[in-house]
């Protein structure tokens, strides 16, 4: 019997649906030419809702050191507003430039591309992008995107962020925990600035002949330009002002104004935030959408959101629009992506084609760019995406949505420590979700819970920085000259529980003294763009003479799953998984996975054989070279190996992971060390089933208990030596049981 999901009162969509118009697209694959590009794009950046507000928007932002934008998702805020600032000059011919950041780092690149489009610039020139892990710009970029996190990277090098002359803080309802704290560094930097422009003011004003100093053209809103070439401006020999030495040169060194934008109505903290800055208001466009929600609770929603594409694709013509699917994290995206394969290639004849287009993190470039290309003739495309594609993306030709209803959220507990949690989203998610269905034409959503379960959600969901654990950010606060960090302005403060423990957790790395002042050693972690227990991984490796080992597990560990484990293949999938099991847990499986991997030099066959996810590992790839890099300027010899002595790379993740460790029960069970909690080694890791004396692991993840990822085995005195402030009494394994 075909299964089915039930949405009550769908029958009229058929109907309905048969009247529809194909979405407009865009976005092709060919750029021959810039110019020409830019010019057959410009009537599409002039028909959106934000155009006719430009002057306003420029002449805000020129005039107020803060100003809040709110506008709905797909109104221009993210493509246009940027330009709008490039095009008023206020980059000084080039000798500043914009900074946008976004929370995510699909986002960021996708954004730069397609702004680099209209501007009619390679990518990389005037317009480029900087995300860990990859840089795209060049000294020629005037305006970069970027992720908050790089920002936050950026003033460890430039305390002032002197390069920049407007900073925009995007997707600032999001609240991810590095917005949050952008937010409070960058109202301290802006102050800052203030007080060096008005000093290097002054300095002109009484300084007797004032040559060559280009009066101050990017302040106050006096030169809004419009659509023209921007000229070269001369080098301004500046007469140099007041210099403060620990800031180094500021001479011309100007206010830094800010542009805090969300896709919600809550501007009002924002603009309380930053001194009752204005708000301004972006009218959107929306049509229409017509919500079903499912007559039964679904007990597997990647199943129901698999027979709902079918179901939305067979009962309704494929010109009525494309389907874009909001799911959890990639593994999910994945499943639901062999799912629909599969089925695309059993569709009775006369249906049209199904393709599923994913679009996560870690996915290569070129095939994040095919979600916004138009579909083939006779063919109708599925977004799979996570909640990026709720505020941050708008991918044109959307008519259906389909919404899971969970997304993937950090949870922090002082207990268990940092894990990751599907959770069902909030109220204010599920609005947004489907308002993507309706944004060229009236459109349709299908909820995959009841009507019942949305009246329950919360109305938003809780800012990351309440949630999460904090000692990367700590890290960083300390290492930009925040002393203390308990009284860091925050906009929603983090409990004094959770900062406390970040700061001793850092003591226990010994990136922090018994002072609280950054060591050495954690200033040298501050470098990584790593969370720090990473970073000491990196460093104990040193003397441990296994560094390439450490950086090729740490790069391992940066993506979700390295093989693939398809539902009705399990069997198999593990059977082929044992080729690279290590009896010492999942870190050296991974590790010998690699080491496969680079012998056959990624053979896509030889993946497919394996069922290992051949996307991912040449991810590792990238993450592996750029962490190689860093090292190498570090100082580091990155080539140092331990060869066939394996056990010490595992000592060095315990420099780092002591936290994360666990030991064996008498009852079977796993007990964390730290808070006594129970974990269950994940079903996925090489120890799954197996009774060794202690563990430790990389991860937890919530989903009806607490599972422990990536998961190795260690000998208990290992942990003692690595942190014996802790652990200093727990004894060698031999005399502890086992099984
Ligand atoms: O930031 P906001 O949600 O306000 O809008 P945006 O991201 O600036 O998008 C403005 C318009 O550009 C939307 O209508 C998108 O359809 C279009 N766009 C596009 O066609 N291709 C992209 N790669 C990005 C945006
Ligand atoms: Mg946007």
């Amino acid at each position: 019997m075909a299964k089915t999901v039930v949405f009550p009162d769908s029958e009229p969509l058929k109907d309905a649906l048969s009247a529809g118009t194909q979405g407009k697209k865009n976005g092709s694959g060919k750029r021959p030419d810039y110019r020409a590009q830019a010019l057959r794009l410009r009537p599409q950046r002039q028909a959106l809702p934000i155009y006719s507000a430009r002057s306003a928007i420029i002449k805000s932002i020129t005039e107020n050191p803060t100003v809040v934008i709110v506008g709905e998702t797909g109104s221009g805020k993210t493509t246009q507003i940027p330009q709008y600032l490039l095009e008023s000059g206020i980059t000084a011919g080039g000798k500043t430039a914009i900074a946008v950041t976004q929370p995510r780092r699909v986002a960021a690149t996708s954004i730069a591309k397609r702004v680099a489009e209209e501007v009619g610039t390679p990518l990389g020139g005037r317009v480029g992008y900087t995300i860990r892990f990859e840089d795209c710009s060049s000294d020629a970029t005037q305006l970069r995107f970027c992720t908050d996190g790089l920002l936050l990277r950026e003033i460890l090098a430039d305390p002032l962020l002197r390069r920049y002359s407007v900073v925009v803080l995007d997707e600032a309802h999001e609240r991810t925990l590095r917005t949050d704290i952008l937010l409070g560094m960058l109202k301290d930097i802006q102050r800052e600035r203030t007080r060096v422009a008005q000093l290097n003011r002054d300095a002109e004003q009484t300084s007797e002949e004032p040559k060559g100093y280009a009066p101050d053209h990017r302040s106050r809103g006096t030169h809004v330009k419009f659509d023209e070439p921007e000229e070269d401006e001369k080098n301004d020999d500046a007469v140099a002002p007041v210099m403060d030495e620990v800031h180094g040169d500021v001479s011309g060194l100007d206010d830094l104004h800010i542009v805090v934008m969300s896709a919600t109505l809550d501007a009002e903290r924002f603009s309380e935030y930053f001194d009752k800055a204005p708000i301004l208001y972006v009218a959107g466009r929306q049509f229409p959408v017509t919500t079903y929600y499912t007559s039964e609770p679904q007990s597997d929603y990647l199943d129901a959101a698999h027979l709902a594409t079918l179901q939305i694709h067979t009962d309704t013509p494929s010109d009525s629009g494309d389907v874009l699917v909001f799911l959890s994290g990639q593994e999910d995206i994945e499943n639901v992506e062999r799912l629909l394969l599969d089925s695309a290639a059993n569709l009775p004849k006369g249906v049209p084609n199904l393709l599923p287009c994913p679009i996560f993190a870690a996915l290569p470039q070129a095939q994040q760019s095919r979600v916004f290309d138009p579909a083939p003739e006779f063919t109708r495309k599925v977004i799979l995406a996570t909640n990026i594609a709720e505020t941050s993306l708008t991918i044109p030709g959307i008519r259906h949505v389909i919404d899971s209803g969970v997304h993937k959220v950090r949870g922090f507990d002082p207990r268990v420590g940092e894990s990751l949690l599907v959770e069902p989203i909030s109220k204010s998610s599920a609005r947004q979700r489907t308002g993507r269905a309706g944004r060229e034409a009236a459109g349709f959503c299908y909820r995959l819970y009841t009507e019942a379960d949305y009246a329950q959600l919360p109305e938003d969901s809780i800012p990351e920085i309440k949630r999460c654990q904090l000692s990367m950010v700590v890290l960083q606060l300390k290492a930009s000259g925040v002393k203390d960090v308990m009284k860091f302005d925050f906009m929603d403060r983090p409990s004094r529980k959770a900062l406390k423990h970040a700061l001793l957790e850092l003591y226990a790395l010994d990136a922090l003294d018994d002072t609280g002042e950054l060591t050495p050693l954690g200033k040298w972690m501050a470098e990584f763009p790593l969370e720090p227990t990473y970073a000491k991984v990196i460093y104990a490796s040193a003397a441990a003479g296994c560094t390439r080992e450490a950086i090729d597990i740490v790069s391992l560990l940066s993506v979700d799953s390295l093989f693939y484990v398809p539902a009705d293949k399990r069997e198999e999938s593990n059977a082929a998984q044992m080729a690279f099991r290590s009896a010492d847990g999942d870190h050296l499986t991974y590790l010998n996975l690699l080491r496969a991997f680079n012998k056959v030099n990624g053979d896509s066959v030889w993946c497919q054989e394996h069922f290992v996810n051949r996307r991912n590992v040449r991810h590792v790839l990238d993450v592996r070279q750029q962490l190689n890099r860093l090292c190498a300027r570090l100082g580091m010899d990155i080539e140092r190996s331990c060869g066939t002595d394996l056990t010490s790379v595992l000592r060095c993740f315990l420099a780092g992971f002591f936290h994360n460790c666990a030991m064996l029960q008498p009852d079977g069970t796993y007990r964390s060390l730290n808070g006594s909690q129970v974990v269950n080694i994940h079903p996925a890791s090489s120890l799954f089933g197996k009774k060794t004396p202690a563990i430790f692991y990389d991860q937890l993840v919530f989903t009806n208990k607490l599972h422990a990822r990536a998961v190795s085995a260690v000998d208990s005195a290992w942990i003692a030596q690595a942190a014996p402030k802790l652990y200093g009494r727990l004894q060698s394994n031999s005399s502890a049981y086992t099984s």
